[in-house]
């Protein structure tokens, strides 16, 4: 395949950063979008340019890091998969591609593709978390029973990779299905219990600091998000949210 390239280029955070168009030739429909983007970059090397900088770490839909807004599309046109995980296939012969880091006042560019996403490492410290006492008394989780439908919602809850698409393609750049995934694993269970009160309202703090908008139902960021999590999520946080703010 032959494509057209326009990547967004930025120095640094404060650099005014611009569109780069560049040609590419020979991309297999097999190899992975990151893949591309290594075959552009070792050209780039070969050509004494700077490569691209971009965010990458398992290339298997499991860190989150892949972040690329591709074709006005967090993770690009595929459903239910991550950068790393979009194959070539799913473009034209001679298609442009325009590739952008994802953008919102919480994810600042550190350079090129490449975004600052500490901010949910902040709110998930916030509050992802349960205490567990280790003193040898410890109850055995296989022990403590849990309905199915819980223990499943709870599951597909934790799925969530952290990988930001939810507020990428999200107009307001909320980021409340990702802060709803993590209170929703621990809500759902007995361990989560103990915390409950004091997790929900730290993490919705923590959120509203960091400059992430709210949430006006629009949907994208359920569509976009790699791991199909449920907007449910969102019901169950401001339910959590109204309960824990009668409590206190
Ligand atoms: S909710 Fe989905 S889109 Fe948002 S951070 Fe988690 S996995 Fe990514
Ligand atoms: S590189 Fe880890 S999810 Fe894409």
């Amino acid at each position: 395949m032959k494509l057209t390239l326009k990547i967004w280029r930025q120095k640094n955070a404060q650099a005014k950063g611009q569109m780069v168009t560049y040609p590419i030739d020979g991309i297999d429909g097999d190899m992975s979008f990151l893949e591309m983007m290594d075959v552009l970059n070792n050209k780039l090397i070969n050509e004494g340019e700077e490569p691209v900088v971009f965010d990458h770490d398992c290339r298997e839909g499991i860190c989150g890091s892949c972040s690329m807004f591709i074709n006005g599309e967090a993770h690009g046109p595929d459903r239910l998969v991550t950068t790393c995980q979009l194959h070539m296939r799913k473009f034209k012969d001679g298609e442009t591609i325009t590739i952008e880091p994802f953008r919102a006042d919480g994810f600042p560019v550190i350079k090129d593709l490449m975004v600052d996403r500490s901010a949910f490492d902040r709110i998930q410290h916030a509050g992802g978390f349960i205490s567990v006492n280790t003193s040898g008394n410890t109850q055995d989780a296989n022990s403590i029973p849990i309905e199915k439908a819980d223990a499943d919602d709870a599951f597909a809850a934790a799925t969530c990779i952290g990988c930001g698409a939810c507020v990428a393609s999200c107009k307001n750049a909320s980021a409340m299905l990702f802060v709803s995934a993590k209170v929703s694993q621990f809500a759902l269970l007995p361990q989560g219990q103990v915390e409950a009160t004091d997790r929900v309202l730290n993490m919705v703090k923590q959120m509203d600091e960091e400059g992430f908008g709210n949430c006006t139902n629009t949907g994208a960021c359920e569509v976009e998000c790699p791991k199909g999590i449920s907007l449910e999520n969102i019901a169950r946080m401001n339910r959590e949210y109204l309960s824990a703010s009668l409590k206190g």
